[in-house]
């Protein structure tokens, strides 16, 4: 997507220098565009940890190009196969949500298999972390290509005037490495000619729909507002939203999603109102070996200062400012799951099916194996 104009994606390889990544430090953004380079499969993890670069779908690649550099780390030592395990164990610990980190990981470890020289392996690490990237932007498009039919019926039924879009959070193409989930069907409709405006859920605690999802609709010039997170209910009541599209970091094959803290009470308030709620997600992202998601899917809890502190420029500088009492404890869960009876539809590479075990089934046979 765009960036001042020029087409950017959101981690790529540094030319002439195979072994260094590079990646948009999302904590700087809106304000500033910063390019970070990761040259250690810590350095890797580290950046995985601490946000610079976040969304279920980009630290799935992040985490391949991890293991490429792992890899190469390996090399030096006497146990390359041991070395890259630990590797992919560190990866993996780094957030505990978003099932796309494991998932890439784990076919990492499944391409270098049988693999016999260390030059064939890292070759095919390489060949993986690409693999990785090109499948998220190819996914993201189909789900662009299918999210943005059920625009178009919303916009004949009301006849071309606005379509209202409501998202949470950010599952947009920085979360992933080009188009996004959420945001792929509003971006081909925004193409097309279509009317369109996004309600952005500001996002506490972190404000990735006011600091992220802004910033991309903007560089795209999608007509959008940003929203306090408490204010959609409203919105819905006053039939101010035609549909909400969420991303997602875990969906369990019985339909249950994971997705950032609050998207629960939207499908809610969207349930309480007739709003249809869709989920737009890779395939990537269901964990078929899951049946209930409030039981079973396990939720990230990050430090209390993002609750007490926000980020703000003022004066051309970013400030970090404290806005509770010091001494006031804080929790700071990062996700919830929203319940599949809550949800219309989700919106995958393969087509828009039912959040049900029958229409998950029946669309992705291949992937539930028993
Ligand atoms: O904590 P984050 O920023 O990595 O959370 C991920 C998200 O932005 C959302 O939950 C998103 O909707 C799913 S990621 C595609």
């Amino acid at each position: 997507m765009k960036v001042n104009g020029h087409h950017y994606r959101t981690i790529w390889l540094k030319e002439n220098d195979p072994q260094t990544v590079c990646v948009i430090d999302q904590r700087y953004l809106p304000h500033e565009f910063v390019v970070a380079e990761l040259k250690t499969s810590s350095e890797v993890a580290k950046s995985i940890k601490d946000m610079w670069i976040r969304g279920a779908g980009l630290i799935g690649v992040a985490a391949g190009y991890g293991m490429y550099l792992g890899g190469i780390e390996a090399a030096a030592t006497t146990h390359f196969d041991a070395h890259l395990l630990k590797v992919s164990q560190h990866i993996k610990a780094q957030r505990p949500t978003a099932v796309n980190l494991a998932w890439a990981v784990d076919k990492q470890l499944e391409f270098v298999k049988g693999k016999s020289t260390i030059d064939e392996k890292i070759q095919a690490l390489l060949e993986g972390a690409k693999w990785l990237a090109e499948g998220d932007v190819e996914f993201s498009k189909k789900i662009g290509e299918h999210g943005l039919l059920i625009i178009e019926e919303i916009s004949r039924r009301k006849k071309g005037e606005t379509v209202n879009i409501l998202t949470h959070c950010n599952a947009g193409w920085l979360a992933f490495i080009d188009w996004g989930t959420a945001t792929a069907p509003i971006y081909f409709a925004h193409a097309k000619g279509i009317k369109v405006h996004v309600w952005v859920d500001e996002t506490r605690p972190r404000n990735q729909g006011a600091n992220l999802t802004a910033w991309e609709l903007n560089e795209e010039g999608v007509p959008h507002t940003v929203i306090p997170d408490n204010v959609g209910g409203h919105l819905m009541q006053h039939q101010m939203v035609d549909m909400c599209i969420v991303g997602t970091d875990r969906t369990t094959r019985s339909g249950d999603v994971a997705n950032k803290i609050g998207t629960y009470l939207k499908a809610l308030a969207a349930y309480d109102n007739n709003v249809p709620f869709y989920v737009a997600l890779p395939s990537s992202t269901f964990d078929m070996s899951l049946t209930d998601g409030v039981a079973q899917i396990p939720i990230e809890e990050r430090d209390a200062e993002e609750v007490k502190y926000v980020y703000g420029k003022l004066n051309h500088k970013v400030e970090k400012v404290l806005i509770t009492p010091l001494a006031s404890n804080a929790c700071n869960y990062g996700f919830d799951v929203t319940p599949s009876r809550l949800i219309t539809g989700l919106i995958t590479e393969r087509g828009v099916c039912k959040a049900c075990e029958e229409s998950i089934r029946k669309m992705f046979p291949d992937l539930i194996k028993d």
